[in-house]
């Protein structure tokens, strides 16, 4: 049985249908991770987990144990759910110490002493703060702050972790860094996790699955190879790495780009899709010389070449539209005004209307 299971989860608030129909099964010491733009409803559909939001439709349970559920008028507050939770913003008490701020959820829940100072001892090992433990979190950088939240957490021995963009205030060095960290307190405490983000980086590294999000609704529920390789939608395809997409149609017959250059054979659809794009990554296009590339070949112009430290990101003019290509710095490739052949090593298209 799942672990953590979201029943066509729907919340509106007013006009706005923040999140839509979600049916999600998390299993026991899982990383699932929501992902997608800003406002596309993850915060809400986390703090309806937590229990701080109620749903307008639908049911969540852990195990067989129902959480909430508006037809059925139940509803079990957050304090009774025990769930670990981090926010984006430093939620620490700047008026208690680093111990107090990890004890004090220990407190309210009435634990013993000697249990409050095992466990508040043991959050501040696993979160390398035992030396911090009398100072005040305002004494400490933002990564510090974010372990003084993740302690409290761990505290509380949660079965499931909600993590809203815990990482996102923190300089890119710290936040990969924390990453490992929270991987491995994972690994040490066993809690699932249910990890927000609009960071496809972040959530390709640390999640099992991912869920990716648009306006509420999802568009594809994957493992993060599955969501790379073999992406949902063009929505999809445009967040996950990466992307360039080439307008094209068909016309008369023949499927064209914008600009009317025919494409050649292997860079066709299989079927007459009107408007569509093609898709395809920076790192999945090489170039080929004369002749080489066959049916799947375009003729293009290099229109830029900056040099990225291991890569080299090209920008080549096919037809009016730019297409952005990467390249290891050791293959080098043509230079800025001439001419070029790219291959696409791996084609997709997208119709319009599927947006
Ligand atoms: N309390 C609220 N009242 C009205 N609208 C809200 C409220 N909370 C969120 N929303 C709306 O719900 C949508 C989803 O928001 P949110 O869950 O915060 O997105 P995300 O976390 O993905 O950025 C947005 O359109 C947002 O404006
Ligand atoms: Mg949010």
């Amino acid at each position: 049985m799942a672990h953590l299971r979201l029943v066509n989860v729907t919340k509106r608030f007013g006009d706005v249908t923040a999140v839509n129909g979600l049916n999600i099964d998390i299993e026991k010491g899982e990383c699932f991770s929501m992902l997608g733009p800003s406002g596309c409803g993850k915060t809400t559909t986390l703090r309806m987990v937590a229990g701080f939001e109620d749903l307008s439709d639908g049911e969540i349970y852990t195990g067989d144990r129902l959480l909430s559920s508006p037809k059925k008028n139940y509803y079990l507050p957050p304090e009774k759910r025990d769930f670990g939770m981090v926010f984006q913003a430093f939620a620490v008490w700047p008026h208690m110490s680093v111990y107090e701020n990890v004890a004090f959820p220990l407190r309210i829940r009435h634990l013993g002493s000697s249990e409050i100072e095992k466990r508040t001892r043991d959050a501040l090992a696993s979160t390398n703060l035992l030396g911090a433990a009398n100072d005040s979190p305002d004494s400490l950088s933002g990564g510090g702050k974010q372990r003084v939240a993740l302690a409290r957490a761990l505290a509380i021995n949660p079965d499931v972790m909600l993590l809203d963009e815990p990482l996102s205030s923190l300089d890119p060095h710290l936040r990969e860094e924390m990453r490992f960290e929270i991987k491995d307190l994972q690994r040490k405490y066993g809690f699932s996790i249910i990890y927000v983000t609009h960071d496809q980086a972040e959530a390709m590294a640390l999640s099992d699955r991912i869920l990716v999000m648009k306006l509420g609704v999802v568009q594809q529920i994957d493992t993060p190879l599955a969501v790379y390789n073999s992406p949902a939608n063009k929505f999809v395809f445009s967040f996950i790495g990466l992307s360039n997409f080439l307008d094209a149609e068909w016309r008369d017959g023949v499927p064209v780009l914008r600009g009317g250059m025919p494409l050649p054979d292997g860079l066709a659809p299989d079927r007459n899709m009107g408007s569509f794009s093609l898709a395809s990554r920076p790192s999945e296009i090489d170039f080929v010389s004369e002749g080489e590339g066959g049916s799947y070949a375009l003729e293009g112009v290099v229109t830029r070449k900056a040099f990225l430290g291991e890569i080299i990101d090209y920008q080549v003019n096919v037809g009016g539209q730019e297409v952005r290509v990467q390249k290891g710095r050791r293959a080098p490739g043509p230079d800025v005004g001439s001419a070029c052949r790219l291959r696409l090593l791996r084609p997709f298209w997208y119709a319009e209307e599927e947006g």
